[in-house]
């Protein structure tokens, strides 16, 4: 069953997907996850995902609260790239970089939509040519689909002009539903490899092997034992705040919290996802009077390669004119009852 269950101003509304097993309040501004809703192993249902009660700071605050991110997700080095031979300058919004598509992304544009049928919202965003600085109208159509104890979201773009897309959502996980940080999650990432980043997260080109580093979640391992090791990549991210590089096509990232039975599987057909650890939480006031900190939750972002304009010889941030841009990243939960 869909309904929209409250109205706010500007034509931005708050709407429920709800079925026997999950229920999920999203908005059209940003497409944002506003709240999951899904029962621990004792039937006691509860929020896996950060949020805020007070709208507006899903509008005027940065840190991407389940928000879909674009028209580039991740950081683009100085802000600045070049495509066929014309050169395109980007707001520079995080140290010296470019974040997330800029000022006004996606995260903060508020979208038209359909309810398709009980359990299908059809979200579509126009973005005029040189917004944020991008290249080209891009037509943006954002599907999202509940089933059974699976939300299936799928990202279809054209554009009339080659440009730049990398679209993610930035959902920050906590499946204990925030009764502890993340430390006690088992963290599994199907990925031989991770990309170096520098000081001001941008990755540097270079790749690593995960195997028996600080990096290596071939197999469950809690967040807590990998993230106090002494490494180097991790001191510049503060954390985990990389892009890991699947080695599989399917179920290639499983978060579990053993003492809810909560379980999420994500899926993608993107080539990894940008692990996040909530860094910069720095004690916001979010959902039920509840305060955010570093370590409160995981982002599991999905996407191309950040920065691929710049490290990639075929870029697969590059849509162009007469193509389309269409993943699919899947978010099955389930409780373990063992
Ligand atoms: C970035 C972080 C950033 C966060 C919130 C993540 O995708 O990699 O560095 O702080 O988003 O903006």
């Amino acid at each position: 069953m869909i309904r929209i269950i409250e109205s706010l101003d500007n034509g931005i509304d708050l709407i429920s997907m709800q079925n026997d097993e999950l229920e999920i309040v999203v908005s059209n501004f940003g497409c944002t996850i506003v709240k999951i809703l899904m029962k621990d192993k004792d039937g006691h249902v509860g929020d896996v995902v950060l949020g805020y009660d007070d709208f507006k700071s899903y509008q005027t605050l940065d840190a991407y609260l389940g928000a879909l991110v674009g028209r580039v997700a991740n950081r683009i080095g100085k802000g600045h790239f070049s495509l066929n031979n014309e050169e395109y300058t980007l707001a520079i919004n995080n140290g010296p970089n470019h974040l997330h598509g800029g000022i006004k992304g996606f995260s903060y544009q508020t979208f038209d939509y359909e309810i398709r049928d009980g359990y299908t919202i059809i979200f579509h965003y126009s973005s005029p040519d040189g917004e944020e600085g991008y290249p080209g109208d891009l037509e943006l159509k954002v599907i999202y689909e509940l089933k059974d104890d699976t939300l299936h979201i799928r990202y279809l773009a054209t554009t009339n002009k080659d440009t730049l897309i990398n679209i993610t959502n930035h959902s920050y996980f906590n499946l204990s539903a925030k009764q502890e940080n993340v430390y006690n999650h088992l963290l599994q990432v199907k990925a031989d490899q991770y990309a170096c980043i520098d000081s001001d997260g941008l990755p540097t080109g270079k790749f690593q092997q995960t195997k028996d580093t600080a990096f290596d979640f071939l197999q469950p391992t809690t967040i807590g034992e990998q993230i106090i090791k002494d490494d180097k990549q991790l001191q510049l991210g503060k954390g985990f705040d990389h892009p890991f590089i699947f080695n599989t096509q399917q179920n290639q990232v499983i978060l579990e919290h053993p003492a809810t039975g909560r379980r999420l599987t994500v899926s993608t057909t993107l080539p990894g996802a940008q692990i996040y650890t909530a860094n910069y939480l720095d004690g916001r006031l979010g959902k039920y009077g509840q305060h955010y900190y570093e370590r409160d939750a995981v982002c599991i972002e999905t996407q191309n390669l950040p920065d691929a304009i710049h490290i990639e010889e075929n870029p697969t941030t590059l849509l162009k004119k007469g193509e389309t841009y269409d993943e699919m990243t899947s978010y099955k939960f389930e409780v373990i009852k063992s």
